[in-house]
């Protein structure tokens, strides 16, 4: 695909009179990103209902949204059904709201800070790895999801055991394919009608609401027990007027830790996986730097920086399964972006899904190929060509974290078991709820290395 600029004003597929292009998008909301793209270039015009919308591919005009120009854009007004469960908290917030607390968390999750979490994060995956057997087949993604969960739990929040995980992780499953198949409605029932669907995401809600508050009563009850964990930081913080957080602050926090936090990784390892099980060549040279860097230790934050083929592993599994696979922005007033006029209220999305599919900057696109990292790929790409973390100042706070977390478990599981898809697996397939998850799981068996 050559680079095509943005055409003035940018075109878009004509789709029905009544709810626009939704229909299209809701079937196959992957292929109509990546299809946009191939049919419009670096910006598209597209029609949810009566809304109006710009979807943006070219990387000049990403940097405007969310670097130069970010100050006139806020979180994307279509994700207010996602506040009803992640509230207020700093994914969501704008202004010196957002301002203040991202200032607040920021210092937890730099590359030095995160540096301490290494040993406890090998713990986490050490026991979880304790209970596999060989020969027996697992649910991969539940398994990688267990263990996000609880370095989360534990890193951030100094919490231990399963049921802060069963409290959260159980009423999260049916909201968030709730919340996906909601958004993709142009009017979604209200949930005051009693409906059985409306009563059972409801209840949900309520069970997770719950789970996030008993966490913040008992630190509440026990503030003697963990100084300078994340929770702690945001308790003890105050603003101007000396004030400290509600506790309804505090749940919005931690619950967009808890959830932004697990399941992207979880579903990243977990494309990194398929692809390891179906070529290998990967596994074969992961095997080998893992046999010269680790020489059968777990990996240590030192290591990390040479285990450089695992990284170009995960990069290349973010690129082809970018776990973040559609967001955006709003306007809170008229600005330019590149040649597009984009009015107070209207809405930009990007997709780095799609934006990964790029042939200009990843030929042949389609391939697993983590070789395509070397030789600073980053480094001679444009700026936001590759964002699996997002960027600009509303980037992904996680980022180093999530990376750490990720090598040390694929290393871990890696260097102790080969895993092989269960015979006659069935492709896997995207499922495009929250974030991109693969589609019933991955089973495998557990084999020895
Ligand atoms: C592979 C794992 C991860 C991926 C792919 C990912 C992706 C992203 C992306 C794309 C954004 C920006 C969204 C936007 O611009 O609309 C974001 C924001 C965010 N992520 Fe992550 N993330 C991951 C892991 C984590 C982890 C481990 C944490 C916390 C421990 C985290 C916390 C956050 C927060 C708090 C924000 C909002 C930042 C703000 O608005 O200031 N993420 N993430």
């Amino acid at each position: 695909m050559d680079t095509v600029v943005a055409t003035n004003p940018p075109q878009g597929p004509k789709g029905s009179w009544l709810s626009g292009n939704l229909m299209d998008y809701r079937k196959d909301p992957l292929g109509f990103l990546v299809d946009l793209q191939k049919n419009y270039g670096g910006a598209a015009k597209i029609r949810f209902g009566p809304q109006t919308m710009y979807v943006i591919y070219d990387p000049a005009l990403l940097k405007e949204v969310l670097l130069t120009k970010q100050e006139h854009f806020v979180k994307l007004k279509a994700f207010q059904e996602a506040r009803l469960f992640v509230g207020d908290g700093v994914a969501t917030s704008h202004g010196e709201k957002h301002k203040r607390v991202r200032r607040l968390i920021q210092p937890h999750f730099t590359k030095a800070h995160i540096q301490k979490y290494a040993l406890q994060m090998v713990h986490i995956v050490e026991r979880e790895l304790r209970t596999w057997k060989i020969g027996e087949r697992r649910d991969l993604t539940e398994d990688i999801s267990n263990i996000t969960f609880a370095i989360i739990a534990k890193t951030l929040f100094s919490l231990e055991g399963d049921g802060y995980a069963r409290a959260i992780r159980e009423p999260y499953e049916l909201i968030n394919r709730m919340c996906a198949e909601r958004m993709r409605l142009l009017v979604s029932m209200p949930l005051f009608i009693p409906t059985a669907k409306n009563q059972a995401y409801k209840s949900a809600l309520h069970a997770l609401d719950q789970g996030v508050y008993d966490i913040i009563k008992q630190r509440r009850a026990h503030p003697e027990q963990e100084e300078g964990d994340l929770l702690s930081v945001l308790m003890e913080a105050r603003n101007d007027q000396g004030e400290g957080m509600t506790d309804q602050e505090l749940r919005d926090e931690l619950m967009i830790m808890f959830i932004a936090g697990h399941e992207t990784s979880a579903n990243a390892l977990s494309w990194a996986f398929s692809f390891i099980m179906q070529q290998p060549e990967v596994e074969r040279k992961l095997y080998e730097e893992w046999d010269r860097v680790l020489q059968g230790a777990p990996p240590t934050a030192a290591t990390y920086m040479q285990l450089t083929y695992t990284q170009n592993v995960l990069w290349e599994a973010m690129r082809l399964r970018s776990p973040s696979f559609f967001t955006g922005r709003s306007a809170t007033r008229d600005v330019q972006i590149g040649s597009i006029q984009v009015k107070k209220g209207q809405s930009v999305l990007f997709s780095p899904f799609a934006i990964h599919h790029n042939e200009t900057y990843f030929p042949d696109p389609l391939t697993f190929q983590p070789e395509r990292f070397e030789n600073d790929l980053l480094k001679n790409i444009p700026q936001f060509a590759y964002i699996p973390f997002g960027g600009g100042p509303r980037g992904c706070v996680g980022n180093h974290f999530a990376m750490l977390e990720m090598v040390i478990a694929l290393c871990m599981i890696g260097q102790q078991y080969r895993l092989r898809l269960t015979p006659g697996h069935p492709p896997i397939e995207m499922e495009p709820l929250m974030t991109l998850r693969p589609k019933n799981g991955i089973q495998v068996v557990v084999d020895p290395r």
